[in-house]
């Protein structure tokens, strides 16, 4: 049996270094836990970054999977399949949106939300050609495609791969007189992470999204909510949208759907909003392939039958109590909702996620000083007790 370092010496021989991995090879996943080479078990808090709501290969998303992969797996859109209408009725019947349509991984989910705004822009609003105008905020963060950086701020993203698509205009997130005074004639939408999670898990002040779609009804400004992240549960509700009973004009989906099997993205509007697509103005060769919508129907019935919001926001609440009762100086503030958390520290994070590593848990740093917890909502009320004290002996190993 090959040793960790050497599959990941093998990893860093063959494949590009865009990423940098903490130094964990697993070989295998169920619900919570993850096992790696040498046979030790870890506790996941990352989820991959909330693709994993309902845990590691969960038997129902597995069988949905093999069972659809072996009777009709693609189609492309050339023709029709026998699943895709039953997904698109469950997405639907969930969200509260008229209409889907299906993608395959965040990024290109957003890239369809910004062509959707920017033809209402021009056929319904409009806004002279090429003018068309979307607000996004400081720290967000849509992806890695050009139009998904260019709707970022963070220089990491983008250093060195421009020329940008234009029209993209940044404030910060959750300042609403920002939001008012950035809106033109020109401005066709808002997008909007309720929380934005790469960007250092930042929740916007409580009346924000209430105000944000308040303030984009009477302007004339369709409101985009990204919940790629945010979505199906993961913050203690079907969407974050919902803790302020809002809902936005389009609505971004995607890695919880795809139920941590296989990419499964969407965008949700009302008919006469997405009828501004016709047919040839957009697609996806996998978008919406029977494999996808077998998983998205099983991902979205583990959600509802396993109450994962409901869950979400208990064991949230555990996690928050037991983090901020270690009552230490190391850190600075803890926050978040629902099994999203953002635990900001006065030490670099990484030496802290690696410290947590050998403890047992997998966390990630985003940005500097921000480790982010957000392990699959399937966790049980005894495992979420592991991790403070967890926490606290890898913050005084890491220095804290
Ligand atoms: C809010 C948000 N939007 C978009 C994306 C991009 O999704 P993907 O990595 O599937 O392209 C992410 C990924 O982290 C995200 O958190």
């Amino acid at each position: 049996m090959k040793t960790a370092e050497a599959y990941i010496d093998a990893e860093h021989t063959f494949g590009a270094h865009n990423y940098h991995p903490l130094p964990l090879v697993a070989v295998s996943a169920q619900g919570v836990w993850v096992t790696d080479v040498a046979g030790g078990q870890y506790l996941d808090c990352i989820s991959s970054y909330s693709a994993l709501n309902q845990g590691h290969s969960h038997p129902r998303i597995v069988r949905a999977l093999t069972e659809q992969a072996g009777r009709l797996a693609l189609t492309s859109r050339a023709f029709h399949n026998d699943v895709l209408p039953r997904f698109l009725e469950k997405l639907t019947d969930y969200t509260g949106f008229e209409v889907a349509l299906p993608m395959n991984t965040g990024a290109e989910a957003t890239e369809t939300a910004v062509k959707l705004v920017r033809r209402w822009g021009y056929r319904v609003k409009g806004i002279p050609a090429d003018k068309a105008e979307i607000i996004v905020c400081h720290r967000a963060f849509h992806g890695r495609t050009t139009a998904a950086i260019a709707m970022s701020s963070d220089e990491e993203y983008r250093r060195d791969f421009g020329p940008f698509p234009a029209g993209f205009v940044h404030v910060a997130h959750g300042d609403i007189a920002a939001l008012a005074a950035a809106i033109t004639p020109y401005t066709a939408g808002f997008v909007l992470e309720p929380i934005q999670g790469e960007g250092g898990v930042n929740v916007a002040p409580e009346g924000y999204l209430r105000a944000v779609a308040e303030l984009c009804r009477q302007q004339n400004v369709l409101f985009v909510a990204d919940e790629i992240q945010t979505g199906f549960g993961r913050t203690g509700a079907r969407f974050a949208c919902d803790h302020e009973d809002v809902q936005a004009d389009v609505l971004v989906v995607g890695k919880a759907l795809g139920g941590g099997v296989y990419p499964v993205s969407a965008v949700l509007a009302s008919r006469a909003l997405m009828s501004l697509f016709e047919p040839g103005s957009h697609g996806s060769t996998f978008g919406g392939n029977p494999l996808a919508a077998a998983v998205g129907i099983a991902a979205l019935e583990v959600i509802v039958e396993e109450k994962l919001a409901e869950k979400a926001a208990l064991r949230g609440h555990e996690l928050v109590t037991g983090i901020r009762n270690l009552n230490l100086p190391s850190i600075r503030e803890v926050r978040g909702r629902g099994l999203l958390i953002g635990i900001e520290l006065t030490l670099p994070a990484r030496s802290v996620a690696e410290a947590l590593l050998a403890e047992g848990i997998i966390a990630k740093d985003t940005h500097e000083t921000v480790l982010r917890l957000a392990p699959p909502l399937i966790i049980t009320a005894e495992e979420i007790a592991l991790i403070p004290p967890a926490l606290a002996r890898a913050l005084s190993h890491a220095g804290g």
